[in-house]
C-alpha cells in the first residue's frame, strides 16, 4: 500500500509538471471538479490509514522485539471485542468511501437539472476528431468551441473502431464505440484552451489523435458560431487563392473534403449525423490545429502535411502529394503554394 501511495503522489506531481495543462488535478469543469475532489478524499483517507498502521507496526516491531530470555508474548486469539473493532472500523470507512463515490458518479452522470443547453456530436475517426453542431449546422475538426458555463451535451460516435474521449481538465474518459453511442456533458468553469486526446488504442496513429476544447465567453462563442455559419467568400479571379481553389477542385481533394458547407448543399449533402472521410475545411484558415491535432496551423506545416502526410502520420487516409502515394500525382511547388494560400484564406 505504501508503494501505491507513493506512486499516486509521484503521478500527481509529475502530471502537475506536464505542459499544455492536460492535468486532471487542475479541474476546470463542474464534473471534473467532483472527480478531483473524490480523488483527494480517497487519497487523504488512504494516506491517514497508511501512516496510522505503519506507525503502530514500527512501534511494535521496536518496542516488543525479541530479546534474549524474553517470555512468550501474551496471546490474543479469539478476543471478541478486538475482532469486532477491526472488522467494523474498516467496514465503516469503506462504506463512507462507497457513499461518496456513488454520489460523485450520479453527479457526473447527469448535468444539474438533467437538462443541457446545447449539443455537439464528437466523431472519432482514424485518426482525428470531427465536431458537429446539429442545432447550428456547423461542422469542424480538431477543435471543439463551447461557451463557458453552458451545459454541453456531447454525443460520442464512431463508425470504425473504439476510441476514447478524454479532456483531463474538463471531463473523464468515455469510450467512443461503433454502434453504441455514448454521451457525456461538459460545463466548463474557466475560459481557456484545454487539450484532449484519444485514450483507447485505435490503430497505428492512436498517439496522434489529439484535439482541443476552446472555452470562450458567450459573446466570443456567438461570434465564432455566426462566422462558421457563413460560407467563406469565393476567391477573386486572378488571385493566388483562385489558383489554389482550382488545384483543390482538380487534384482529388473533393473526394474526401468539403469546403462550403453548410450553404451549398450540393457539395455537402449530409452535414450532420454522417461520418465523413476527411475533415470539413469550410473555415480551415481559422483553426489552430491541423492533421488530427498534431500540427499547429501554419503555412509551413500545411505545406509539409499536403506534400508528406504519410511521413507525418503513416497510415492516415490523407495521401502524400509528393508522388509517393499510388494514384495521386505529385503537385508542383507552385500548386502547393497556391493550395496553401487558398486553404489559409478560408477564415
Ligand atoms: Cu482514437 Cu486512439
Amino acid at each position: 500500500m505504501g508503494g501505491a501511495v507513493l506512486a499516486l503522489i509521484a503521478s500527481a506531481v509529475l502530471s502537475a509538471c506536464s505542459d499544455n495543462g492536460a492535468n486532471f488535478l487542475n479541474p476546470q469543469s463542474n464534473a471534473s471538479n467532483a472527480e478531483s475532489n473524490l480523488f483527494w478524499f480517497i487519497l487523504i483517507v488512504a494516506a491517514f490509514i497508511f501512516v496510522a498502521v505503519t506507525s503502530v507496526l514500527l512501534y511494535s516491531v521496536i518496542r516488543f522485539r525479541a530479546r534474549a530470555g524474553s517470555p512468550e508474548p501474551r496471546q490474543t486469539a479469539g478476543n471478541t471485542p478486538l475482532e469486532i473493532i477491526w472488522t467494523a472500523v474498516p467496514s465503516v470507512i469503506l462504506f463512507i468511501i462507497l457513499a461518496v463515490t456513488i454520489s460523485t458518479m450520479f453527479y457526473v452522470a447527469n448535468p444539474p437539472g438533467n437538462t443541457t443547453d446545447m449539443t455537439v456530436n464528437a466523431i472519432g475517426n482514424q485518426w482525428w476528431w470531427e465536431f458537429q453542431y446539429p442545432d447550428s449546422k456547423v461542422v469542424t475538426a480538431d477543435e471543439m468551441v463551447i461557451p463557458v458555463g453552458a451545459r454541453v451535451h456531447v454525443n460520442l460516435m464512431s463508425n470504425n473502431v473504439i476510441h476514447s474521449f478524454w479532456v483531463p481538465e474538463l471531463v473523464g474518459k468515455t469510450d467512443v464505440i461503433p454502434g453504441h453511442n455514448n454521451s457525456l456533458w461538459i460545463q466548463a468553469r474557466t475560459i481557456g484552451i484545454y487539450r484532449g486526446e484519444c485514450t483507447e488504442f485505435c490503430g497505428a496513429q492512436h498517439a496522434h489523435m489529439d484535439f482541443q476544447v476552446d472555452v470562450r465567453s458567450q459573446a466570443d462563442y456567438n461570434t465564432w458560431l455566426a462566422g462558421q455559419q457563413v460560407a467563406p467568400t469565393p476567391p477573386a479571379a486572378g488571385t493566388q487563392e483562385a489558383a489554389g481553389y482550382k488545384v483543390f477542385t482538380t487534384a482529388g481533394c473533393l473526394g474526401c473534403h468539403a469546403v462550403n458547407c453548410p450553404t451549398s448543399v450540393s457539395q455537402c449533402p449530409t452535414v450532420i449525423g454522417n461520418i465523413h472521410i476527411g475533415p470539413n475545411l469550410t473555415h480551415f484558415g481559422g483553426r489552430q490545429l491541423i492533421a488530427g491535432g498534431v500540427l499547429s496551423n501554419t503555412p509551413a506545416n500545411l505545406t509539409n502535411w499536403i506534400l508528406h502526410a504519410q511521413d507525418v502520420k503513416f497510415g492516415a487516409d490523407m495521401p502524400s502529394f509528393d508522388g509517393t502515394s499510388p494514384g495521386y500525382s505529385a503537385l508542383t511547388p507552385q500548386q502547393v503554394d497556391d493550395l496553401v494560400a487558398y486553404l489559409e484564406s478560408l477564415q
